[in-house]
């Protein structure tokens, strides 16, 4: 059997791989600026993780939702504390695209009403909500297209505050990314998200803080959105989450009662992904991270910003976007085959850098000088 061919990918097989590095079939040692998409958060193969899962493995991987799993409740409790989120309400599932799937869903379940409100350049996943509310026709397929959701300009106090006038008390939700990630690194105003979250206050509506990719620390803060100053009702998170082990899930804030079955998962919540979470919440509070993140994305924006040749420098914390002249769309390329650096990419000519949320000044400079050496 054939693989289903769905994306361009670079010809490197990476077999082994460690903190924020990683080695092909052919022993050559790549610096890992880009984290397999925001995922990697507490490095390749850290020890604590690689403990965890090989002793959840021998007692128990995966039983049903129907009954008690008590790790399930503890990865509930350090990640209310760790996020600050301790009054909120944990649902497990798989994926970025499942959180978001079941956030818009509950939201609806909860106010009853249809509309949606997205932005620009948005990306939140590939299922059907999901993709509906993703500013991309060419992934959404006609069986996904919808009237139910409305694209407003990112970022446009007025647009929002005028829909809000006109659909106000048929609106269920407000979907937004903290920072955009596959929109090229952009980040929300701080205004903008405290406008959204006065006006779901003032029409029920329900504000979700997509934090799939801007979350989990990679900021600094726990949620990118934390730093606008107001909650919201719905926080999607995945990838850091698990550090590699696929497991997503939504915070649900305490005026969102659950009824039974609204919601259900097969695998969502296993023992074995629960183990990798709670594996990647306690190196998180043990190395810091949080703090960590800060500094280093404070000390790879402060040096990037010298450099000329860059046409605009975006992000926060350990989620930066460096837009390249159209005369250096190469260099991302380069980064990969000369220097041996993986990075993300964005359009137009967006290098975006996610790397581990431990990377150290060693890894921080490595980057910095190839990426210097490149452009002299
Ligand atoms: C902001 C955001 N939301 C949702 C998703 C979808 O996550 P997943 O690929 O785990 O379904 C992504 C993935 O890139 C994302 O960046």
């Amino acid at each position: 059997m054939k693989l289903f061919d769905v994306y361009p990918i670079n010809h490197i097989a990476i077999e082994r791989a460690e903190g924020s590095y990683v080695w092909d079939t052919e022993d050559n040692k790549y610096l890992d600026m880009y984290g397999g998409h925001a995922v990697i958060s507490i490095g390749h193969t850290h020890p604590h993780y690689v403990l965890r899962l090989q002793e959840q493995l021998k007692k128990i991987a995966f039983y049903s939702n129907s009954i008690e799993i008590p790790i399930q409740k503890e990865l509930a409790d350090k990640l209310g504390k760790i996020s600050g989120k301790e009054d909120y309400q944990l649902f497990l599932c798989n994926s970025g695209a499942e959180a978001n799937e079941n956030a818009l869903k509950l939201a609806s379940f909860y106010n009853g009403r249809k509309k949606i409100i997205s932005f620009s350049k948005a990306f939140h996943g590939r299922t059907s909500l999901a993709v509906a509310v993703t500013d991309n026709k060419n992934i959404v397929a006609p069986v996904n297209e919808t009237d139910n959701v409305s694209f407003l300009p990112f970022n446009d106090e007025v647009a929002l505050a005028n829909y809000f006038e006109h659909y106000g008390n048929e609106i269920s939700s407000v979907i937004i990314e903290g920072i955009q990630g596959v929109g090229g690194i952009r980040e929300a105003s701080k205004s903008f998200l405290q406008l959204i979250r006065s006006l779901c206050t003032k029409y029920n509506a329900v504000y979700i803080a997509d934090s799939v990719q801007c979350g989990y620390g990679r900021t600094g803060d726990f949620f990118a959105h934390d730093y606008a100053g107001v909650q919201a009702d719905i926080y999607s998170i995945a990838k850091g989450m698990g550090n590699g082990f696929p497991i997503g899930g939504i915070l649900i804030a305490p005026h969102i009662q659950p009824k039974h079955f609204m919601l259900g998962t097969t695998f969502g919540g296993n023992h074995l992904a629960c183990a990798a979470a709670l594996a990647v919440l306690e190196v998180i509070e043990a190395e810091q991270l949080l703090m960590n993140a800060k500094n280093m994305g404070d000390y790879l924006l402060e040096n990037l910003k010298k450099i000329p040749q860059i046409k605009e420098l975006r992000g926060r914390g350990l989620m930066i976007g460096i837009e390249m002249p159209d005369e250096l769309a190469h260099i991302k390329q380069a980064l990969l085959r000369q220097e041996k650096i993986f990075t993300g990419e964005a359009k137009p000519n967006t290098i975006r850098l996610l790397p581990a949320l431990n990377i150290s000044k060693i890894e921080a400079d490595l980057f910095l000088n190839s990426f210097a050496a490149l452009l002299k």
